[in-house]
């Protein structure tokens, strides 16, 4: 069907006005013509965004794995559906073919339910990038289980929060994981976590690095001698279109992360239809996503939306440094992968080594690069485009967020013309609205705002875990009839969008959104703190580091403040994780405030980044005196 794969400008804008004009009908093709479904919809779409509800093909059955394997097993059952990486270069990679993935999760699925484990229960998963991620997410999804996959560089706090907060029964984790030359203890974590976690009845674990473990009898049990015992096959639980697919951790600008709700049906299509688009991906491509499946980028485009397409994807366990920095390189040679999609982190961090690390690598089988995360620089979109595309490949800049499920605004390549730091056009079926200072929706183009979008998408969350207040709140209550992304956009004289950053309290360091509030939480754990605030400020490679301010009980010598910087990021690696670690900690008198006693960091965001004269008027502040002397202390 010829809008399942766009293939020039023209044709995009004419299934763009369709998708926009009659939205149902647009959908409702794709849908049909695409996916396997036990039972079809009564209706395409019912939605109202102020209480907010929205649902998708409502009244249909399916099972989502039985439209990411199962459907190609005739056609496709001997080509790799998931190609492993192993971190150490010199164990071999190990080819997952679409029937081996059937019988691996199939016996999983089997062994979560000899667990127990029922439709509509959760399932936290803590594991490295090892095939047995992949194949986990798709055991929950086979009898209708919840998957909660916690990212594995997070702590045993934050791990065992997101744990009781979506009350998961049962983890899945690993004896513990390989990153470049070290090797981490899980399990430990695991342990330390799950002392908070008393609704957590079993744990199965996964051999990977063969570390000595605390084994927890009666609870814990190695998973591999129960997937032996298992059935090969295990009938797919028919699930309805609503019903929850995954829960996945978003941080939030204020409070505890939000447990975004992903659903079945729309989620799938939302995903192929993507993927299939925004990568072109053509039969026998090999499709190549660096993220991790801990994040919303490889739920959705390592295993669902490629999957669901019959692609081979590739699934990395490793650093992009380790053994040197050309081991990206040495993969997309390896493997002749076509499209690459990676974070601009990792492309700045690249770009900045030695030519010779790309020069010594064949890179002529890619088609198409992209990129996601955050917004990419144009020296680092210019080094992409160049060192590694040799300008033939051409960039896709995709704007989404783990709420939206899939990507929003993109080029589709070969089509689009790319513009560096443009993120260009809404992908098919999503109508962006720039909104201005008063809340209004502005027109034409040429214009600043902030980002909202104004019809439902098929892939969007639908609520928060057991929060759906928050929910609407926090995406729903700024402008009432609009979801609000959290982020500042620019339209061009074209119609081009570029993403400006966050407008909130959430700020993207290496790509990973981290929330102020969690963070200075930590902080003021630590006795001596009184009061902290974090911002952020540019950095070459992280995009944004974190910079602190800290109030302390007593004024200590700076002997002491050199402990006392250690001791913080102690603390917040141990509460969050060592991705929200500080760069720099300013020690001060006090905090700017306002008279209501909110912290100005609007202000403390200027002073850490060196920007001392528009600071604005800071004599309505309750505390004016503190700013000279936090300018003066700047790091
Ligand atoms: C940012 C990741 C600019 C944005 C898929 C968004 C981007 C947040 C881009 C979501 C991009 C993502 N250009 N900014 N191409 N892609 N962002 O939930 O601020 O981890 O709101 O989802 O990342 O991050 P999340």
């Amino acid at each position: 069907m010829s809008n399942y794969h766009i293939k020039h400008l023209e044709e995009y804008y004419q299934v763009y006005r369709k998708s926009v004009r009659e939205p149902e009908n647009f959908w409702g093709e794709v849908a049909e013509e695409h996916f396997l479904w036990r039972k079809k919809w009564d209706k395409v779409l019912s939605w109202n965004f102020k209480t907010p509800e929205i649902k998708w093909f409502e009244g249909a059955q399916l099972n989502i794995t039985e439209n990411c394997i199962d459907r190609h097993l005739l056609n496709r059952g001997d080509k790799t559906a998931i190609l492993f990486e192993p971190n150490n270069p010199d164990e071999e990679a190990e080819h997952i073919t679409y029937k081996q993935l059937h019988s691996r999760v199939c016996k999983m699925a089997n062994v979560l339910k000899d667990q127990g484990i029922k439709k509509g229960d959760r399932v936290c998963i803590y594991l490295p990038m090892i095939p047995e991620l992949s194949i986990a997410l798709l055991a929950c999804a086979r009898i209708g289980a919840i998957h909660s996959v916690v990212f594995a560089g997070f702590s045993a706090t934050a791990l065992s929060s997101r744990i009781n907060d979506s009350d998961c029964k049962l983890v899945i984790t690993s004896d513990g994981s390989y990153r470049g030359t070290k090797s981490i203890d899980l399990k430990g974590i695991v342990d330390e976590g799950l002392k908070d976690c008393p609704g957590v009845k079993s744990v199965l674990l996964v051999k990977r690095t063969h570390a000595e473990i605390n084994f927890h009898e009666g609870r814990d049990q190695w998973l591999q001698p129960l997937m032996d015992k298992a059935d090969s096959n295990c009938a797919p639980e028919i699930m309805d279109a609503e019903d929850p697919l995954f829960i996945l951790y978003t941080s939030g600008s204020t409070g505890n992360p939000k447990g975004m709700v992903h659903t079945t049906g729309g989620y799938m299509v939302y995903t192929a239809y993507t993927f299939k688009n925004v990568f072109q991906y053509t039969e026998n491509d090999v499709f190549w996503c660096t993220a991790d499946i801990g994040w919303i980028t490889g739920h959705s485009y390592i295993v669902y939306g490629p999957l669901a397409n019959g692609a081979t994807s590739l699934m990395f366990e490793g650093v992009p440094n380790y053994p040197d920095y050309s081991r990206f390189w040495q993969i997309v040679e390896k493997h002749k992968v076509n499209q690459f999609y990676t974070a601009p982190t990792a492309i700045r961090a690249l770009a900045k080594q030695n030519i010779s690390f790309t020069e010594k690598h064949d890179l002529t089988s890619l088609k198409v690069l992209g990129s996601v995360g955050e917004p990419i620089n144009e020296e680092a979109w210019h080094w992409y485009n160049d060192v590694i595309g040799k300008k033939k490949s051409p960039i896709v800049d995709t704007w989404w967020q783990t709420e939206t499920g899939g990507i929003m605004i993109t080029p589709i390549p070969f089509v689009t013309p790319t513009k560096p730091t443009f993120a260009t056009l809404p992908f098919i079926g999503i109508q962006p609205a720039i909104m201005d200072a008063n809340g209004q929706e502005v027109t034409g183009n040429q214009v600043d705002g902030r980002l909202c979008i104004k019809f439902p998408w098929p892939g969007m969350a639908r609520t928060i875990w057991r929060n759906h207040q928050r929910y609407k709140e926090t995406y729903f209550s700024t402008y009432p009839e609009y979801y609000f992304t959290g982020d500042g956009a620019f339209r061009d004289e074209v119609g081009y969008y570029r993403i400006t950053g966050r407008v909130d309290d959430v700020i993207i360091v290496s790509g990973h959104n981290l929330g102020t509030a969690p963070i200075e939480d930590s902080i003021n754990e630590h006795p001596a703190v009184s009061e902290s605030a974090v911002v952020g400020v540019p950095h070459d490679i992280k995009g944004s580091a974190l910079y602190g301010f800290v109030t302390l009980k007593e004024t200590g010598e700076s002997r002491i403040h050199d402990n006392l910087r250690k001791e913080i990021n102690q603390m917040i690696t141990e509460h969050i994780g060592p991705i929200a670690k500080l760069d720099k900690i300013q020690f001060t008198n006090g905090l700017p405030k306002t008279r209501s006693g909110k912290i100005m960091r609007r202000i403390l965001r200027k002073i850490a980044c060196r920007d001392m004269e528009n600071l604005g008027d800071t004599s309505t502040l309750l505390n004016p005196e503190v700013v000279d002397d936090i300018k003066k202390n700047v790091l």
